[in-house]
């Protein structure tokens, strides 16, 4: 995962990340791990917690078994989530147990819960640090290192971590968070509890990131928000069309990106921006959670399906070939069978390019946790089943439409299990393998190397993957 040589050097020759901290520290420091749950903002999170780490004379390993301190930034969006950072808790206790001096620390959507059972009643971990409060980090690692239990959960109203550098070690992409937690209080959801009331950064803030990254050869950007649509720098009068409209110029050749998109306020102004700059992909995750009104009210989601529909018909006379990905809840109580049809039918009508879909997970504090759980665990299961083949018929479907067909991808790295092959996305985000030189019989090597844009045709496609060659 560090190991990225080009985005290292090159963003310690910019400037990013300076140099002179990282030859000073990389003998004498104690070695911070971090592994990651959840959503890209936890993703940028961790990056955040890095750059703190890292100011503060850490370095960095990709191996537990190298590091002094272990964090693990957790998710609490369902159950699951929950299980798997148990799970994980499970392993760290041998590693505790081998080396009497580690530190492990909870990050995260789960720090709250966590507290109490963790460091008071079962003595696992040394800290629980919620998603407010990393500022504190360095310091209560040093104390913990000194025996000292640390617990910091409190959620602020105001905290952007605006000045903080996040260490980024991956790739030619880059996750900048514009706004962190949610005011929207979606009757399943606990993200408005672990990550508090929703604040946005300063725009002209973003835009410098923006070039920065830029020169330490960074090509693609995603800004990050749990609803970006509410996107706000009130001092500049600034909304979200207006800091798209404000990066995109900034850097008319970096590839921008963005998630997640409500619906409620998907605005014309966004789309026309969206449609306007070349440089602003074509693609949207507007996850629609249900095909049905009676339960999109009681998720307290604010729109209807004919609203949805209507702002996906805004966006697609404005850009034809925009991509849609959404995301879907089955289960969710009091969900009949005719409802769970009308999301089936309304994923037939619109034929999303992905969809992630889940079964309802109850969670605490939330509104829907006062009502019964009341779709059996078996009757979920068939709904989800039902959803997933569907969807995944109807994305092999699109996908095969592309073969033939001429895409712009940005080479972003090699194959994970193919090392021969080059990974990359299109505009559109839809993944694509393609191999590293063009057929050496036509007397053609392709020079090229991560962080280019290139012309593949594309030559098979499945739900998933597509596959193919460059072309000049
Ligand atoms: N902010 C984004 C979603 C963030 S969570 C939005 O509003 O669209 C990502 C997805 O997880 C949600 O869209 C929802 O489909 C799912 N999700 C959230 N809480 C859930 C729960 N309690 N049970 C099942 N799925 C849930
Ligand atoms: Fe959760 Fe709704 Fe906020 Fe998304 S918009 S993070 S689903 S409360
Ligand atoms: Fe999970 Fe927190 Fe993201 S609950 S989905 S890590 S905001």
């Amino acid at each position: 995962m560090f190991d990225l040589p080009v985005l290292n050097s090159s963003a310690s020759e910019s400037g990013l990340y300076p140099v002179s901290d990282v030859a000073n520290h990389v003998n004498a420091a104690r070695k911070l791990y971090v592994e990651t749950y959840g959503c890209l903002m936890n993703t940028n999170d961790s990056e955040i917690v890095k750059g703190i780490m890292h100011t503060s004379g850490y370095a960095m390993t990709d191996k537990p078994d190298d590091a002094d301190v272990i964090l693990l930034n957790t998710c609490a969006i369902r159950d699951n989530a929950e299980k798997k950072i148990h799970e994980r808790l499970k392993h760290l206790k041998f590693y505790k147990r081998r080396r009497g001096d580690l530190v492990v620390g909870i990050l995260g959507c789960m720090a709250e819960r966590m507290r109490e059972e963790l460091v008071v009643q079962k003595n696992i971990v040394d800290l629980v640090i919620g998603p407010d409060e990393y500022r504190a980090l360095p310091d209560l690692v040093e104390k913990a290192f000194g025996g000292e239990k640390g617990i910091a959960v409190k959620l602020s109203r105001v905290e952007t971590y605006d000045d903080i550098e996040p260490l980024r070690t991956e790739g030619i992409s880059a996750w900048i968070s514009i706004m962190r937690g949610c005011d929207k209080f979606c009757t399943f959801c606990v993200v408005p509890f672990t990550r508090g009331r929703e604040r946005s950064r300063a725009a002209h803030l973003i835009v410098d990131e923006t070039k920065r990254l830029w020169d330490a050869g960074f090509r693609e950007i995603t800004l990050l928000g749990q609803n970006v649509n509410s996107y706000e720098d009130e001092a500049a009068r600034t909304d979200f069309a207006d800091l798209l409209r404000a990066t995109a110029r900034a850097v008319p050749e970096m590839r921008i990106r963005y998630t997640t998109s409500h619906p409620y306020d998907m605005s014309d102004k966004l789309i026309e921006t969206m449609a306007e700059f070349d440089n602003i992909c074509k693609y949207i995750h507007l996850p629609v959670q249900s095909g049905s009104d009676r339960v999109l009210e009681a998720m307290n989601r604010n729109y209807t399906v004919e609203h949805y529909k209507e702002r996906l018909h805004k966006i697609k006379e404005l850009m034809p070939g925009c991509a849609l990905t959404t995301d879907i809840i089955v289960g969710f109580p009091t969900e009949t069978e005719e409802e769970h049809q009308m999301t089936l039918e309304l994923m037939r009508e619109i034929r999303y390019d992905g969809a992630f879909m889940f079964k309802y997970s109850p969670r605490e504090r939330t509104k829907a946790w006062k009502m019964e759980d009341d779709v059996s665990e078996d009757v979920k299961t068939r709904r989800l089943n039902e959803i997933i083949e569907q969807q995944q018929r109807i994305a092999t479907e699109i996908n095969q439409t592309l073969v033939g067909t001429v895409e712009k991808v940005l080479v972003e790295g090699e194959g994970r299990r193919d090392a021969t092959k080059w990974k990359g996305r299109t505009d559109t985000n839809k993944f694509v393998m393609f191999p590293h030189l063009t057929d050496e019989a036509n007397g053609q090597t392709a020079g090229y190397v991560v962080g280019d844009m290139v012309n593949v045709r594309i030559t098979k496609a499945t739900s998933m993957t597509l596959v193919g060659e460059v072309v000049a």
